[in-house]
């Protein structure tokens, strides 16, 4: 007997993640990574953590309250948060149309398991964020990818996928990962209007929406389709099922995101998570609203300063350092440059070099497109290095790059 032999096929459909692997061999000191789509541990906003777990020790009575088991849907005050914060000119998002979800992830899973058979065609951009295509992967749907620009997904390749009668489009509008583009509102609009023209349900992840460093991105496709429907319609017409977390303004182990839909398909969803896990840890979810509450803006503030900072640097070096065969995104948001290396260079062999002869880790672009390609470009990030570090490290790895061509 071999184990092989007993998993179903959705299990043997799973393969080990190219970044997953990488990023174990990172516990290197001595290695500069470029690699990790992760917020910076130190601006946690520590402080708070602690005056939260005082406050709880206080409190003896309410503290064995964040200890217990609680309602699927997710903490009540948290969830009118999320509500507040994404309600529009055009949309009341009621708390009625949020499901607290175990981050971002698991709203990803429970629309899978929502929406997608063996089998179903579904519309993702290349490239695209690489754990919605392992757990759309876990399904097996029929992949049809979405060429992108640096202004993100364009709109004719939207269409020709819409043609097809694909059941939803996966996107990540703002700063995207990993490519870094971010749509903009024309795009947008016509996106919209699209989905309407085809009936294709737009899945929105807005993990990075929040980080922007320059002027704020254009208006949701939530918003957008406020405005197309018309005042508060689109709880009984909408198509936009939209994504958040906590993760990468606060703190990716608080595990808080959540899914924001028409009740339709939020009920639907509230069951499977039911299934899934219960609910996620009340605890947890109590403390992400106090922060959400009491510091988001000063902290998203420093955010904005700190990865401002970053981001510039990554771009400046760039543009000073690499050869003109290398093209990038000029991002001013979230924590990914995407390079397209010189025609025929593999990015895969480059990162071996790199980390033999620099020591330097960035993710190999390949594994981002859903129906392969892309063995010429890589996703760079900013988020955990000092502006001098990145600038040594673009220096480093342009040379090698000049040295391979
Ligand atoms: C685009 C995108 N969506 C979702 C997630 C998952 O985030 P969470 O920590 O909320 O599960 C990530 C994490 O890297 C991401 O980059």
């Amino acid at each position: 007997m071999t184990w092989n032999d007993k998993f179903s096929a959705d299990a043997s459909s799973i393969d080990a993640s190219e970044i997953r692997e990488l990023l174990k061999i990172l516990s290197d000191p001595e290695i500069l990574s470029f690699a990790g789509g992760i917020p910076d541990p130190a601006l946690f906003p520590m402080d708070q953590v602690r005056a939260f777990r005082e406050r709880m020790v206080d409190q003896p009575a309410q503290d064995r309250q964040l200890m217990q088991y609680s309602q699927t849907e997710g903490y009540d005050p948290l969830r009118s948060w999320v509500a507040n914060t994404n309600s529009s000119e055009y949309t009341t998002v009621l708390k009625e149309n949020v499901l607290i979800t175990n981050g971002a992830q698991q709203s990803l899973t429970l629309l899978a398991s929502a929406l997608i058979d063996a089998g179903t065609p579904i519309a993702v951009a290349n490239p695209t964020y690489l754990g919605a295509l392992q757990v759309f992967g876990c399904r097996r749907p029929k992949y049809i990818t979405i060429e992108t620009d640096l202004n993100g997904l364009k709109v004719d390749a939207v269409e020709a996928a819409f043609k097809q009668g694909v059941k939803f489009l996966y996107t990540v509008p703002d700063f995207q990962n990993p490519g870094g583009m971010t749509i903009p509102l024309e795009r947008r609009e016509k996106i919209i209007a699209l989905a309407h023209e085809y009936d294709v349900i737009i899945i929105e992840d807005t993990a990075y929406r929040a980080l922007y460093y320059d002027t704020a991105p254009p208006p949701s496709l939530l918003e957008v389709e406020g405005e197309f429907l018309g005042q508060n319609k689109w709880n009984d017409k909408g198509l936009v099922v939209q994504l958040g977390t906590s993760s990468k303004t606060l703190m990716p182990a608080l595990r808080v995101g959540w899914t924001i839909a028409p009740t339709g398909v939020l009920d639907k969803l509230i069951l499977l998570k039911q299934a899934n896990d219960l609910h996620t840890s009340t605890v947890n979810q109590t403390l992400t609203y106090e922060l959400a509450n009491e510091i988001i803006e000063p902290h998203l503030e420093e955010l904005r300063t700190v990865y401002g900072e970053r981001c510039k640097a990554m771009i400046d070096a760039l543009r000073q350092y690499m050869p003109n065969s290398v093209t990038f995104t000029p991002v001013t948001g979230g924590m990914f440059v995407w390079l397209n290396l010189p025609e025929g260079m593999n990015a895969r062999k480059l990162l071996e070099k790199s980390l033999a002869e620099e020591k330097i880790a960035f993710v190999p672009g390949a594994a981002f497109h859903a129906n392969g390609g892309g063995e010429n470009t890589l996703r760079l990030s900013f988020s955990t290095c000092s502006p001098d570090v990145i600038y040594d490290g673009m220096k480093r790895l342009a040379d090698l790059i000049r040295r391979e061509i």
